[in-house]
């Protein structure tokens, strides 16, 4: 299967974990601000990095993602726009009940994204160092205040060790794609990833249509004359998560000392809580609620675990006194994919059989207890667990092909330039 990979964006390809100094920049613009919305984006596109191998030696990357507002007061037409999943439509924080973003993590608290904070484009910046970050973000601020638009940023990073703040080595597993990579087994269809490709059941996913541009070459035509503006671009979940590293610690210290140190120490319990050990070795008896096993349960525990995967593209950030893991993961089916393994595995008080637990790190502030039940050596302990992850703001994006980027920057609806 041939694959124009100059098409799509690095992201779904790579980590870019060369480029260990990263930022993610929220970009502000309202309906009257489309023209110079799209006057930035003209001076954006260039720099956005593609997937093709030739790009493989460059310094810098840029992304960028919209989200429905940004689609929508860059000019696209409504039935475009209603060609997008609905999920996407609606909002990260319209869906906070069913993804168990509630208590202390309901959008009203949040810091990004959430009501009365809407964000219309994520730009993406990925540096090998402090220094080229900082100069790509002076650069970027000056286009986007020559287009009088609003932004801020967060800084993330990689960690030099690989590891997030918990200490955990992270980036382990991930799924390969058909066409995407040179992995022979266990490849997932492209359509599992990217809209206008078919996915594992055969079917296409909903990719939005738009008119045939005038000047904008390499969108695919369809047989009714529209262009497939979804094609080769996915949808890109956000979610900023406080990591609350210090009660991580003190609470594995205290469960060592309540259990008299028969489940290890807290290197180990911790260990279990994960499902993998800090150097990310798989473990042996891996408890079934562990996060690992909730967010990838395998074959056995998941109906169609080829269906519900996601391509995670998460970074840290340190902001304040506060630290954390800005989530991010590609996915063709926001519904499907991303919430499934929320709903159904992360926030399931009965998965895996298990009775009133949640994901260790990740359960929903809902008020029920909060638990996890380690079997192995005779042994079959549950341990009460605090939060140890907040979420502090999110939004589901759509990372478009660089095709359907340069017809965002072609003029919109009716408006010259
Ligand atoms: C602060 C929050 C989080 C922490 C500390 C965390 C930590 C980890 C660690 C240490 C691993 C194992 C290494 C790796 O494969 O990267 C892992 C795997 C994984 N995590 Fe998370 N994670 C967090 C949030 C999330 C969220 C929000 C999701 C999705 C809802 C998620 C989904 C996954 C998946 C799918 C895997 C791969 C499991 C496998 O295939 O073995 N994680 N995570």
């Amino acid at each position: 299967m041939w694959i124009d990979r100059s098409d799509i964006q690095g992201l779904v390809v790579s980590g870019y974990a060369a480029q260990p100094a990263s930022a993610m920049v929220e970009v502000r613009f309202g309906l009257e601000q489309g023209a110079a919305a799209r006057q930035f984006l003209r001076r954006l596109l260039p720099v956005v990095s593609s997937a093709s191998r030739h790009e493989r030696f460059e310094r810098c990357r840029i992304q960028v993602a919209f989200s429905a507002s940004g689609l929508e007061r860059l000019g696209l037409p409504e039935q475009t726009l209603a060609g997008f999943c609905p999920e996407f439509l609606g909002g990260m924080a319209e869906r906070a009940r069913l993804l168990g973003d509630v208590g202390e993590d309901s959008p009203a608290s949040w810091d990004l994204g959430g009501p009365g904070r809407s964000i219309e484009a994520l730009v993406f910046v990925y540096a090998p160092d402090v220094e080229t970050r900082e100069q790509k973000l002076d650069e970027l601020g000056d286009w986007l205040e020559k287009s009088e638009l609003d932004y801020d940023w967060t800084e993330t990073f990689l960690d030099v060790a690989e590891r997030e703040h918990f200490g955990f080595r992270t980036g382990g597993s991930a799924p390969h794609y058909r066409g995407l990579s040179s992995w022979r087994r266990k490849r997932l269809p492209l359509g599992e990833l990217l809209l206008g490709h078919a996915t594992a059941d055969g079917r296409r996913l909903p990719s939005p249509t738009a008119p045939r541009p005038r000047s904008t070459r390499n969108l695919r035509l369809r047989h009714d004359g529209q262009v497939d503006l979804g094609r080769n671009g996915t949808y890109l979940v956000v979610r900023k998560l406080e990591q609350r590293v210090e009660q991580f610690w003190a609470r594995m210290h205290e469960l060592v000392r309540e259990t008299g140190g028969q489940l290890g120490d807290e290197r180990a319990l911790a260990s279990r809580l994960v499902g993998r050990a800090p150097d990310g070795t798989p473990l042996a008896g891996c408890p079934a609620g562990a996060h690992v096993r909730r967010a990838n349960p395998g074959p056995g525990l998941d109906p169609a675990p080829r269906t519900h995967q996601l391509v995670r593209r998460g970074r840290l950030y340190e902001q304040g006194g506060e630290r954390g893991l800005l989530f991010v993961a590609l996915n063709a089916d926001i519904a499907g994919q991303f919430e499934f393994v929320q709903r159904n595995f992360v926030n399931d008080p009965k998965f895996a059989g298990l009775r009133g637990e949640r994901d260790p790190l990740l359960g929903s502030d809902d008020g029920a207890e909060r638990r996890i039940t380690l079997q192995g050596d005779g042994l079959r302990r549950r341990l009460e667990l605090p939060r140890f992850v907040r979420l502090r703001g999110g939004g589901y994006f759509f990372l478009p092909s660089l095709s359907a980027l340069a017809y965002l920057t072609e003029a919109g609806r009716g408006e010259a330039g």
